[in-house]
């Protein structure tokens, strides 16, 4: 088969640049290595920026997200026994919307379908050839069959895992990282959720987040140690340590209630440079990795495929140049939303390993953060999303 342009990967980069290119004209193939049904029970984000508010209804799939999706126009800090509340309204004039990934997720595939849109599942070995030539080729197995795409450009949407980063030299790569000593345990209950903006808390016991979907779904986060397991965690033994681990005032208004969804996610930061290699361009989880604690991740997955899907409508047009900037475009939003939640999870994690001055030193930052205008500012223009 022959399309213009074969996007390796069906999480939230890949079906989004599959829809933007077909708004423009352009015809691409999904290749998804799961099935449809795992892709939609993974939960994972929640928190959207409104540029990518704004890309989703200007690609014809934002009506469910602005009815059931809820504007959030602050959050609550609070660590070292102080708790701030930034006005993000106030201070940047923007908000952000609570709308899961999963349901992101849903509404892309939905839409392809109407339009016939093609996406392949539990597509295997999916092999990249001649990335550096005229003639690039996509090969994989599909139905027990070995199938192959020819196309003008590969885009690489799959994720942490993918195959697409590692087609790209290891000569030609350089690669950042920073693992984090510890990870986020999270739950998803059928409970209020505690206060109506997220709360982020940090505690001598560890990090705590209380997050939501809806009215009555409540998505909590504690950090663990990277040895800990979900089963290690009774939902009794989550509760306390959340309750222990948040302000007073905000722990008397928990609701427990049964978990639905228990997991556990290290936390690092990475990024692969550069962003694209002749005809391969990365998007996403693929070419890095963000700590969740600035709810960066499927935010900076959505700010790539931005870039490069007025890269590609261009290139088809006659104009390379922007696919040719794709990378340095990219990565210089990149490096500051990671420099964000890198620096979000460092101000409020324990780090035991690392004794009292950090202690001290975040409780400084956080003294500051209460008092300072331009501040809370620079944290509100951060979490709402710096410009495309
Ligand atoms: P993915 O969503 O990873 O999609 C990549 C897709 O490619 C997957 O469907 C995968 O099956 C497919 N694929 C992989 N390899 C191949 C292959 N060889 N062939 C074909 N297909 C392939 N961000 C937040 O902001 N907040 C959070 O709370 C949060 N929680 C997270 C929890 C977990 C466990 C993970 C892994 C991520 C979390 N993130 C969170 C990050 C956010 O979900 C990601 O940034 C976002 O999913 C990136 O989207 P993507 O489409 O680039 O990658
Ligand atoms: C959620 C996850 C985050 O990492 C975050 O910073 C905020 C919210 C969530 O899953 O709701």
């Amino acid at each position: 088969m022959r399309h213009q342009v074969c996007i390796i990967g069906g999480g939230p980069s890949g079906l989004l640049l599959s829809l933007l290119l077909r708004r423009a004209g352009i015809d691409s193939v999904v290749l998804e290595r799961r099935s449809r049904e795992h892709v939609l029970s993974r939960i994972r984000a929640g928190v959207l920026e409104q540029g990518l508010c704004d890309m989703l209804r200007a690609a014809g799939v934002g009506a469910r997200m602005d009815r059931e999706g809820f504007v959030h126009d602050g959050t609550i800090i609070a660590a070292h026994g102080t708790t701030v509340h930034i006005d993000f309204k106030k201070l940047t004039g923007k908000s952000v919307m609570i709308y899961g990934q999963t349901e992101v997720t849903h509404d892309l595939y939905d839409e392809l379908d109407r339009i016939g849109a093609p996406v392949l599942h539990g597509t295997e070995d999916v092999t990249i050839h001649g990335a550096d030539t005229d003639a690039p080729y996509v090969t994989f197995t599909h139905d027990g069959r070995s199938q192959r795409v020819d196309c003008d450009q590969i885009a690489g949407c799959d994720g942490f895992h993918g195959v697409s980063r590692r087609s790209i030299p290891a000569s030609v790569r350089r690669e950042f990282e920073h693992v984090y000593p510890f990870g986020w345990l999270g739950i998803l209950a059928h409970t209020p959720p505690v206060a109506p903006e997220l709360v982020y808390s940090g505690h001598e016991r560890g990090f705590a987040l209380c997050s939501m979907r809806n009215a009555n779904l409540s998505r909590h986060y504690l950090q663990v140690p990277l040895t800990d397991r979900p089963e290690d965690w009774s939902d009794a033994s989550f509760w306390a340590e959340l309750r222990r681990r948040l302000p007073p005032h905000l722990a008397e208004t928990l609701v427990e209630g049964p978990s639905i969804e228990k997991s556990i996610a290290p936390l690092r930061s990475f990024i692969s440079e550069p962003m694209s290699w002749g005809r391969i361009h990365l998007a996403g989880d693929a070419a890095h990795i963000v700590p969740p604690t600035g709810a960066k991740g499927l935010n900076l997955a959505a700010s790539d495929v931005h870039y490069l899907s007025r890269a590609l409508i261009a290139h088809f047009a006659g104009n390379g140049q922007p696919l040719r900037d794709y990378s340095v475009t990219a990565l210089a939003r990149v490096w500051k939303a990671s420099r964000f939640s890198w620096s979000m999870t460092r101000m409020l994690h324990e780090f035991p390993a690392e004794g009292e001055f950090l202690a001290r030193m975040q409780a400084a930052e956080l003294d500051y953060l209460a008092h300072s205008t331009a501040a809370q500012t620079a944290l509100a223009e951060n979490y709402v999303g710096l410009p495309y």
